[in-house]
């Protein structure tokens, strides 16, 4: 694995190829990078990943400061891998923003940028939509691949790859990989006292059941209260939203909705904040 840290270092090791694979990171790679990284390899020939903590997507500077910042350790890791990607691409703060930081992001989110995620991260996904297109123009990639755990994340990329890239790259997901206790695989759970990550799962348990009910032929309205008093009845965690849109256009579904949906749920768990969220199909009712 070559390590590359300027855009001109990664072109010179790409110009001549063809078929790239690009799995975006902020680092602290953890086993849902790896499931990434390993479709990378089955749907292209060269896989690059980026390790970039990137500073206009985090709305809280504590936050930012907190992010697990551990370029050895994934560099390390990436290596010991029996199969590991082709390129890891690092760049520096000034590499990415010749400009500074205080220049004004475009405005890409539109009103999908303050709801849900967005309300709670204020400027978040503008940040992102920003790094993302610039890693995108770097690379230039084929294939580009995401998590399904950041689902609005997901939306919003899918959505400016058909905007501004005339769908040139094909946006494929993977399923969010989770731990035993089915808490969703995140750098942040590191974070997360014994206690926290015991309770976390109660988000996860929460929307399966509440998916239960939808399918039973609950309303869905009604199946959400029932999940959000689920969560909030237990101590560690405080709710941020959850809700049940519509997977085509992230738009939240009325109780006579039939189609695919997703549910979304935030939560702080013992001080570190928690997404996540599960798709289905609600049949139409009769
Ligand atoms: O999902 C992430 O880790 C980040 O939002 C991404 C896509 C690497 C952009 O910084």
């Amino acid at each position: 694995m070559k390590v590359v840290h300027t855009v001109s270092q990664l072109r010179a090791e790409l110009d001549a190829l063809e078929n790239v694979g690009f799995v975006p990171t902020m680092g602290a790679l953890h086993e849902g990078h790896l499931a990434l990284i390993e479709l990378a390899q089955i749907e292209a020939e060269v896989v690059v990943v980026s390790v970039f903590v990137n500073p206009t997507q985090f709305s809280d500077d504590q936050d930012f400061a907190k992010y697990p910042r551990t370029l050895d350790t994934d560099i390390e890791m990436l290596q010991s891998l029996q199969k590991g990607p082709d390129i890891l691409f690092a760049p520096s703060v000034d590499e990415v923003y010749p400009d500074g930081l205080g220049q004004p992001l475009a405005p890409r989110a539109g009103a999908l940028g303050s709801v849900f995620e967005g309300a709670s991260r204020p400027g978040h996904f503008e940040g992102m939509l920003h790094v993302v297109s610039w890693f995108f123009r770097a690379v230039r990639p084929q294939v580009a691949v995401f998590g399904a755990k950041d689902a609005q994340q997901l939306f919003l990329v899918k959505r400016m790859v058909h905007r501004e890239f005339k769908d040139q790259i094909r946006v494929v997901e993977v399923e969010t990989v989770r731990a035993e206790n089915m808490l969703a695989r995140s750098s942040r759970n590191a974070r997360l006292s014994p206690a926290a990550f015991a309770a976390a799962p109660v988000l996860f348990e929460a929307m399966v059941k509440a998916e239960e009910l939808i399918t039973e032929g609950v309303a869905p309205s009604i199946a959400l209260e029932s999940a959000r008093k689920q969560i909030e009845s237990q101590p560690l965690a405080k709710l941020d939203y959850l809700a049940l849109v519509n997977k085509e256009n992230f738009a939240p579904i009325a109780d006579d909705f039939s189609g695919h949906a997703q549910m979304l749920v935030a939560a702080v768990v013992d001080g570190v904040r928690l997404i996540d969220n599960i798709s289905f199909y609600i049949q139409e009712q009769e």
